[in-house]
């Protein structure tokens, strides 16, 4: 949609509601209306009901598939493994997916573990995280075979090894390590610092001790090294001084125990671009970046180069999926000074996407299912819940004209959108579709009053 030719100049500093194509999915499209892979925002919305999360199944895919051949350039005989992490949007088709482009998995829970088992993935590609994984988790990840778990905690050290010698396997691990990193990025996705819950600090010697202990286990086999410095990170800077601190860990090691750990797994965290304007961390850049660190770094210390691995969730997922919804309700009020705010109420709200709630966190959308020649108003788009800050875009120029039964697209909602939903207010959560090549299908349905009741007795 172009900006309308009446459109008042001084209303533009806020994002205007046009098609940016950089942050759709790559099969998204903007011609008197939009369509994902061939298929109208309307016909999507008509078939299928909003909110509705489509998810560009092509672009998923080559996102995840841009990870694995970056890392492969720049590691090359060094590469270990691109793990999606799960967390960010998992079902058993995105899994499947995963699996097919030939990735690992991480899982952070018993009930993501059980998503990937359910679709046969290769359990020596599953990576187990989670700072406080139950007996019952652990006892599922070792039966199972998975490639490794990324111990957390001295408390951690002890359950694993009983529950595989237990079971008579030598569980392969890595152990989580802080290396004391303030990643630049919202407090709450900031992971590496010292005063997290996360993993053994490497500072007061606790990652040592932990590597220690470990090595004196026979059920436990130590594999290498994690480390995860946060989320929404858009340089190579804080990824550098990780793997610095962690590859003298690694000499430290050799030293110590005249042995070499094969792996270095420097997490996710790979930041993207939520609005007009902004930029995604490019993967070959960063990795590029990481690697001439590395290889120097392990030069230095006279290692051999581990095998690196990475964790993406959001920079996959994130940018592949737009969440439909449709509205209800607008009214405008009158704000001291003079001022009108529009408030667009949509048929959806925090539940389906509780970041800008959780992060402050800043989303676009566009009228998806026509253009508007109307004049832009400041608008806020809000949700159905019984609470103000049920806000998902608190300021955008929309089209004054925007009416119930309108749909407006929001993009980038992938990562942490329909996973992290609830059903507060007893809504039911949206269904997820794929669409590819003019198709599309449902790979999650949406939630009905019957489940909600399910659990009820
Ligand atoms: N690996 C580990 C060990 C992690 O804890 C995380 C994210 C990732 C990988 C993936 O990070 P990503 O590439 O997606 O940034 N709910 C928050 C994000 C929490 C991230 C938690 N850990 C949000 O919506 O921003």
């Amino acid at each position: 949609m172009s900006p309308s030719p009446d459109q008042s100049p001084n209303q533009s500093s806020l994002n205007s509601a046009t098609f940016s194509a950089d942050i759709f999915s790559s099969n998204a499209k903007f011609d008197s209306h939009l369509s994902i892979a061939g298929i109208t925002a309307a016909r999507l919305v008509k078939e299928f009901g909003s909110p509705l999360f489509v998810v560009d199944e092509a672009d998923f895919k080559a996102r995840a598939l841009g990870f694995k051949s970056a890392l492969e350039k720049h590691f090359g005989a060094n590469t270990g493994r691109v793990y999606y992490a799960s967390k960010a949007f998992l079902n058993k088709e995105i899994a499947r997916w995963i699996e097919s482009v030939g990735l690992g998995i991480d899982v952070a829970s018993g009930g993501e573990l059980a998503v990937a088992l359910a679709v046969n993935f290769p359990a020596d590609r599953i990576e187990v995280h989670g700072n406080n994984k139950s007996e019952a988790e652990i006892e599922k990840a070792v039966l199972a075979g998975v490639g490794a778990i990324v111990i957390d905690s001295f408390h951690e050290i002890e359950r694993v090894a009983r529950i595989a010698a237990n079971h008579k396997v030598i569980q392969k691990v890595l152990i989580r390590v802080t290396p004391g990193i303030q990643a630049h990025t919202h407090e709450f996705i900031a992971t590496a610092h010292e005063d997290v819950k996360f993993g053994f600090s490497l500072a007061s010697g606790s990652a040592w001790k932990a590597i220690e202990e470990i090595e004196a286990l026979k059920s436990l086999k130590l594999v290498g090294l994690h480390s995860h410095i946060g989320s929404q990170v858009f340089d190579a800077e804080g990824f550098g001084i990780a793997a610095h601190r962690l590859i003298g860990l690694l000499a430290k090691f050799r030293d110590h125990f005249d042995d070499e750990l094969p792996e270095l797994d420097l997490g996710g965290g790979f930041g993207i671009a939520y609005l007009p304007g902004e930029e995604s961390i490019n993967p070959d850049f960063v990795l590029g970046e990481l690697a001439k660190i590395i290889f120097e770094e392990c030069a230095h210390a006279g290692l051999r180069v581990p095998h690196i691995s990475i964790e993406p969730g959001r920079a996959i997922a994130g940018p592949t999926t737009t969440t439909l919804y449709t509205v209800g309700t607008t009214k405008n009020i009158e704000l001291d000074g003079g001022e009108t705010r529009r408030y667009i109420a949509v048929d959806g709200g925090f539940t389906d996407n509780m970041r800008p709630a959780l992060y402050d966190a800043k989303y676009h959308a566009i009228l998806a299912n026509r253009t508007s020649s109307a004049h832009d108003v400041t608008s806020r788009i809000v949700g159905k819940h019984c609470e103000s800050g049920d806000i998902i875009i608190r300021d955008i120029n929309l089209p004054q004209d925007i009416a119930p039964g309108d749909i407006l697209a929001v993009p980038v909602t992938g990562a942490y959108g329909r996973q992290m939903a609830s059903n507060y207010n007893h809504l039911t959560r949206p269904a997820v579709i794929a669409v590819i090549d003019g198709k599309a299908r449902i790979i999650v349905r949406r939630e009905t009053e019957a489940d909600l009741l399910a659990l009820d007795i």
